[in-house]
């Protein structure tokens, strides 16, 4: 779905992209890095908002400087600051989003699309009466319009309370299976990212320092955390110790905790230890976190 090869994006004299090249096919795809990565740039260069300065991109096998438009007709989009017009009702401002997209049935979308991100009583105020959350939600039914192939959000859940994250995530899963749409995410909140995605790209001072499955990267650093109860801590302790998959492996409020590159080859060796009871066996959550700080750990 998206090339790019040696894309360099200078401002003035700050390197905002030195040399980033990547490949995206479908599915999701999470964007990671700190401020001022360059992620947005490239989301923008994607788009054909803005220009590289050196380098070679592709969307959907089109250069999107020069076909623009025919990328951003193909794409759907939320970008970091949505900006709509106040007077315009949600409604109004779908409907009319749908037309300029030349997406067949505009009332019927715009209103599925409303729908979708749980904005359908709100559908006919005004914008201007929105609060922040309600804008996001626009945002991103705008983006849905049409059931493009691809979906950029950029800072998807920026604004929204607990509830409003959650019921996100889950039009974004939601709208996954149903369309089969393929969606590129930049996000700072990790555990919500790591409920969606399925591959991960981290920029780190406009380079990509990783680049892979969820599965590999956590593979890669040892992002799998594990707790086990059990009736003597020790002895697991001394049993798991030699694995190759295991590091970082603690007995803490007596129970022994570990980090593993492969949660299957710590299971098979409880199985094998014998004169051992185990009680109870937790994967952590946190895995993206783990791969994010792993990964940037000595760059910052
Ligand atoms: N229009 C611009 N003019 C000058 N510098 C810019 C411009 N846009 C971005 N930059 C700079 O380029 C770098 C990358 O910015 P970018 O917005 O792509 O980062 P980001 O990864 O999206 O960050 P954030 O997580 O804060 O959204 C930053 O140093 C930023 O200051
Ligand atoms: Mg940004």
């Amino acid at each position: 779905m998206i090339e790019a090869e040696d894309l360099w994006k200078l401002y003035g004299r700050v390197e905002a992209l030195r040399g980033v090249s990547l490949r995206i096919g479908s599915g999701v795809t999470g964007l990671i890095g700190p401020n001022g990565a360059g992620k947005s740039t490239l989301i923008k260069i994607i788009l054909g908002l803005i220009r590289p300065t050196r380098g070679r991109v592709r969307v959907f096998g089109l250069d999107p400087w020069v076909h623009g438009e025919a990328v951003r007709m193909r794409v759907g989009v939320l970008h970091e600051k949505p900006m709509f017009p106040g007077w315009a009702t949600g409604y109004e401002l779908l409907r009319f989003v749908a037309r300029l997209r030349g997406i067949r049935n505009p009332e019927k979308e715009a209103s599925e699309a409303l729908r979708i991100v749980g904005l359908s009583d709100a559908g006919d105020r005004s914008i201007s009466g929105y609060s922040a959350g309600m804008i996001q939600r626009l945002g991103l039914a705008q983006a849905l319009l049409g059931r493009p192939d691809l979906i950029i959000l950029d800072e998807p859940t920026s604004n929204l309370d607990p509830k409003g994250r959650v019921e996100m995530l889950e039009a974004i899963s939601e709208f996954r299976r149903e369309s089969g749409s393929s969606f590129l995410i930049s996000t700072h909140i990790l555990p919500e990212l790591e409920r969606v995605c399925e591959k991960l790209i981290i920029l780190h001072s406009g380079r990509i320092i990783h680049q892979g499955t969820l599965r590999e990267s956590a593979s890669k650093y040892y992002a799998y955390s594990i707790t086990i109860g059990s009736d003597n801590p020790m002895e697991l302790m001394k049993h798991l110790r030699g694995l190759k998959s295991v590091r970082q492996i603690s007995i803490r409020n007596g129970e022994v905790k570990l980090r593993t590159s492969d949660p299957k080859s710590v299971m098979d060796a409880l199985k094998e230890i014998s004169g051992l009871q185990t009680s109870y066996i937790r994967e952590e959550p946190g895995i993206l976190e783990r791969i994010y700080l792993e990964a940037t750990r000595k760059l910052d």
